[in-house]
């Protein structure tokens, strides 16, 4: 019997869309505004859900204090209020797109989970967009 724990974690950080070895035009034409040389914000929205089996003792899937001092430690605390492209050593050469970053926050969620846990990342970029990563 597999239960499901979500947390619901906010942040805010800036970022820019763009390929350095393509041209002006062609970063406009695939990234759009997000190009923006100056950067631009988001007021991301994430849920981290946890499955596994309800440990018997407990009652618990994750005690969701430990699941959110581990959001704390591995994305607010290494994104929020940051320039991902710059400031996050994972974005140095990776694109920060939705999609990145969840892959991100969740190979760095997944890492501090017991193994046996299975985890999805939700990752809101605005209200109507957003993305999930399963680690498959
Ligand atoms: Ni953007």
């Amino acid at each position: 019997m597999k239960v499901t724990v979500s947390r619901r974690a906010h942040f805010n950080a800036a970022h820019r869309l763009y390929k350095k070895d393509w041209s002006n035009e062609k970063n406009n034409t695939i990234f759009g505004k997000c190009n923006n040389p100056n950067y631009h914000g988001h007021n991301y929205e994430l849920i981290a859900s946890v499955t596994g089996e309800i440990d018997q003792e407990t009652g618990f899937v994750i005690d969701v204090k430990i699941l959110k001092d581990i959001i704390k430690n591995e994305v607010e605390d290494a994104f929020d209020h940051k320039n991902l492209n710059l400031d996050v050593s994972e974005f140095k050469s990776l694109n920060p797109t939705a999609e990145n970053i969840a892959v991100i926050i969740h190979q760095k969620i997944k890492a501090k989970l017991e193994g046996h846990l299975d985890l999805e990342v939700t990752l809101y970029e605005t209200s109507r967009n957003f993305v999930s990563y399963s680690g498959k």
